[in-house]
This record gives C-alpha cells, structure tokens and sequence, in this order.
C-alpha cells in the first residue's frame, strides 16, 4: 500500500471527559471492534486487564490510576486508529494537555445525568484554541439522564460550540428504548449487551411505521418523539461537515457505553466525519503528512518506564512520511543527527508500519524537550511550539538537607525539563526560593518520590494559595515593576525571566486588567 494511502487510514484522536463519565467504558468497547492492539504505554489501571507493558511508578500502582498518558492503536474496517489516552482522574496533569496537541480530533464524552462537568471544559478549551473537531458522546442513557435539550443548551453555552444531534434518544434509566436516527430516519430499539460482547442484534424500526414502532415504545413515547423530532427540525444546526471540521460544530450522539448501545454507530459515524492526518505548521511553512520525509515532534517525555534504567522515553507524534526503526534523523533544536531507536510501538507482536498520525515512544537519553521537532530531511524545520499550560497549585519547595543543594537544583530542573512540572522564582530574586506549579497536585507527589528517589534529596512542600497564572503577553509594552496588583496576586518570573502573575483568586484578573491599562495577560505561556 502507498505511503499515502497509509496515511490516510489514520485517526488519531483524544478521549475528553471528566472522571466517571464513562471514557475507560468506551476506549474498551471500541477495542472490541478492533482487531490487534498495539500498546505504548497502558489503557489505564482500574478493572483493565491491559495494564503495565512497562514498569509504571510506584505511586501509580499504589493509586490504581493512570499517572501519565498513553496510546493504543487497533484497527477497524479499513481505518487504523490511535486513541490517545488522558489520564481521567481528578489528578490529571499537564501531559493530558500536551496529549491534545498530538491529536487531530476529540471525544468528548458526558455523563448524560451529570452535563458538562469541570474537567471537561478544561480540555475542551484546549480542543478549541485548536481549532480541531469535537464529537459528543452523552453517556449513561440506560440511566435516569437529564433533559436531552437541556444537555445540548449546556454544551452550546457552557463550551460555546454549536451542537447537531445525529440521533436522539428515546426515554432514559429504566425506560431507555432507544434511539433515533436523525438522517436515516429509523429508530434502533435499546437492548444491553453486557459482559464484553459486541453490539447484539438491535432490532431497527422505520420511524414511519407508526403501528410498530408504537407497539415497540408505547404511545406515549411515540407523541414524544414525534415532538422532540419537529422541535430538533426547527431548532438545531444542520449538520455542516466543514464546521465540523474547524471544531465549530460538535455532533451529539447518545448512548450507553456500558451496555454497547449506540458504540458502533458512533465509531462509524465519527470514522468518517473526523479527520485523516491533517499538514501541520512549522515556521518553514506548512509540512504535508504525504510528504516522503520523516518529521515529528515530542509531545511527551516519561521517566523511568524502566527501573531498572534511568531511561526516559520521548513519545512523539509523526506529522509526516514514515517512521523505520534505528533510523537517523536530525534533532533540529539539539542541533544533531540522531539515531532514534528502541520504539515503543514495535513492542506488539507483528511488525507494524508506523507512518504519520501515529505516535512512537523512542528511547531518550536526555535530550529531548517538550515541543522538539525530530526531522529526516536537510531542510531543517520546527513545529510550532506546545504552548506552557496553566498550572493551578503552587507550592514553595525547600530542600531538608541544605548540603544537597546540588542535586536538589539538577533534579528539580531535570524533572521539569520533561514537563511534569514548571519551576518559578520570586519576581525580584535569584533560586534560592523555588516555585512549583502543576497541573493536578499529584504531580507534587510525583516530584516529592522522585527527587527522593532518584536524586537522594528530601524536600518540603509549602503549599501556596495561588490558583490562576497569567503570562504577561506584553512585557516589552509595559513596566513589569509598576503593575498595580490585588492583595491576593504575586509576581513571579519563569526561568527564562518571563514575568507572570499568579492570583488566588479569578475575579482579581479581571481587577488587574482593570487597573492596569494596556496589559495583555494569557492563560497560555510561549515557549
Ligand atoms: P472514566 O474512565 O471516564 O473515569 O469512567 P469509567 O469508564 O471507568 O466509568 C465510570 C463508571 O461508570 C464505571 O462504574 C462504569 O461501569 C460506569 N459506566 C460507564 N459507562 C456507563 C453506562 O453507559 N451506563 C452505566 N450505567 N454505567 C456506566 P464504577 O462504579 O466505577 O464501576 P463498577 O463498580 O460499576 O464496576
């Protein structure tokens, strides 16, 4: 098959959703479809059997929860698909940001008797700075739901996206029968299929024949849905694939992953709305997916998958031509040619062709950062960058034993290097005091075991009140020094001296941009 033809077979897209919602339930029932998996890195912990293909960290078995994001790959009707998984907890951090980037599209899944929940919103914010498409999948119908019209207002007000239900549901809970198809206009009668097994038989039921279809959900139902039908007629988005495309348009589809009603429908549906590998800026121009030449960029790097090593792997996403295994290729911001080698993904069984919109783990000796463009060609290039993401806990952090000051800097900075956490330092001093800012407050457990471990350093956590951060977009337009501030905000700088304000409270933002005329302030940092 062509390298192109390859290409576009691939989906790679992102599950979004908050904890509970259902994300692990769908990714399972989706690999009941597919046919062999390849894993790097593992689904997540809980009742999955896929767990650890490496070591994972200790604080992750300990917790039963996925500390960092993973990919698995499957097959289906022609099509090879990446799920790139975000850790769902509570906890989740910075990588499951950085996940989004590789992705070309998103799931979003909702808990149909809960609507749009905090995490969501979160990582729905990032779908939309770019600009990528968003399927709905609301969730948990064979259970009491909220109002189907009420989840569609919330979406579109509480996310700001329009929706186009493609089915809608009949009854929930208990009464759950079914759902109806908008454009096939037919009605798939509600019928669970538990314990691992594929969608059963759903019998189908032309929306016309009023007599069977009566017989099959009761006259009540009926008048309901021929209700709810005019009503979505009159009142919803037609269905636009080309907004769908610019993530300006969500399509909604309800069902219940834990039954298997609805999963297929939607895998096929949302097959062939979302998007093969799509070109990818760099400040070269654009780079096609087709193109010959090899070119990725590191979207993630994970310590410690072996224990035995100090090893780290840097996942990557490929954006164009074709990955082969212990090839050279050139680390542009290194300013070396490399020898990537040791990939994850040639850990499955049978050799796999791995090609753009696929992601491979490769070994990593300490070189790669966050945002790195790996390139085959001469014509060096770099992606644009993965922007800084707003951590949400800040903590002082001292070291215990002052003589290992050293090991104390070279960890923290190493640990923050990959990403797992951003340092800062007071505005107006040097590193003697150290900031740290995360995305999930696991991460400072994370960075207490691993300077522990792996640099002999104990540390302790001040925990500051500080929950919003801003870079000042604008610092040569403005004097840094003569910000009037809130009570509750503090200047600090990152380590490359960009000054950043930190707020513990969101209204004081708005009274700093109030009070200090032509500030810019963003909730993304530049790298
Ligand atoms: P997550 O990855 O988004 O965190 O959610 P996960 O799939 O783990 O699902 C969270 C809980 O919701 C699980 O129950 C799961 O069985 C349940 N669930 C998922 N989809 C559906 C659905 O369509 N209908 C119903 N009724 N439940 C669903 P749990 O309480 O964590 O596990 P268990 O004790 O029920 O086994």
């Amino acid at each position: 098959m062509s390298l192109e033809s390859e290409i576009k077979k691939r989906r790679t897209f992102a599950i979004i959703s908050h904890p509970d919602a259902g994300k692990t339930t769908l990714t399972e029932k989706f690999l009941l479809y597919g046919g062999a998996i390849n894993l790097a890195g593992s689904v997540k912990g809980k009742k999955t059997a896929k767990h650890a293909v490496s070591d994972w960290m200790e604080i992750e078995k300990e917790r039963g929860i996925s500390v960092t994001s993973s990919v698995l790959q499957f097959n289906y009707e022609g099509y090879c698909i990446n799920i790139l998984d975000t850790p769902g907890h509570e906890d989740f951090s910075e990588d499951t940001y950085r996940t989004l980037m590789a992705a070309d599209s998103a799931v979003m899944v909702i808990d149909a008797s809960k609507g749009v929940e905090k995490q969501t919103i979160k990582l729905f914010k990032v779908c939309v700075m770019r600009h990528i498409p968003i399927f709905t999948f609301i969730n948990k119908m064979d259970r009491e739901a909220n109002d189907p019209f009420e989840l569609l207002d919330e979406i579109e007000s509480v996310l700001g996206i329009a929706t186009c239900p493609i089915n809608w549901p009949i009854g929930c809970g208990k009464e759950f029968k079914g759902v109806y198809d908008r454009k096939e206009k037919n009605v798939s009668l509600f019928k669970a299929a538990m314990n691992g097994q594929k969608e059963v038989d759903t019998e189908i039921v032309d929306a016309s024949d009023e007599a069977v279809l009566k017989d099959r959900i009761g006259d009540a139902f009926y008048d309901k849905l021929q209700e709810d039908i005019e009503l979505l007629d009159g009142a919803s988005a037609e269905f636009d694939q080309e907004m769908v495309s610019a993530g300006d348009l969500t399509p909604v589809f309800f069902g219940s992953a834990l039954t298997n009603f609805g999963v297929q429908t939607f895998l096929e549906h949302f097959l062939s709305m979302t998007t093969s590998p799509l070109p990818r800026k760099s400040d070269q121009g654009v780079i096609d997916p087709f193109t010959e030449d090899f070119s990725a960029f590191v979207f993630k790097i994970q310590a410690n998958m072996n224990k035995a090593h100090r090893d780290r792997i840097a996942f990557m996403r490929i954006c164009s031509g074709k990955f082969e295994a212990g090839m050279e290729a050139n680390h542009v911001q290194g300013g070396k040619k490399i020898r990537l080698s040791q990939p994850q993904q040639m850990m499955a069984e049978e050799r796999h062709i791995v090609d753009a919109g696929d992601i491979i783990g490769v070994f990593d000796p300490g070189i790669f950062s966050i945002g790195d463009t790996i390139c085959k060609s001469n014509k060096k290039f770099t992606f644009e960058g993965i922007p800084t993401f707003a951590p949400e806990h800040f903590a002082r952090v001292r070291q215990i034993d002052t003589m290992k000051r050293k090991q104390f800097i070279k960890g923290i900075n190493q640990i923050a290097q990959e990403g797992a956490i951003q340092i800062f330092q007071e505005f107006n001093t040097g590193m003697e005091e150290i900031i740290v800012g995360v995305v999930g407050v696991l991460q400072f457990e994370v960075l207490e075991y691993r300077l522990k471990n792996e640099y002999g350093v104990d540390i302790r956590l001040e925990p500051l009140p500080y929950e919003h951060i801003r870079w000042i977009e604008n610092p040569e337009e403005i004097d840094v020094n003569r910000i009037v501030g809130t009570s509750d905000m503090k200047k600090i700088k990152d380590l490359k001296g960009n000054p950043l304000l930190v707020f513990a409270n969101s209204w004081s933002v708005n009274m700093v941009l109030e009070r200090n005329e032509g500030l810019k302030l963003s909730e993304f940092g530049r790298n």
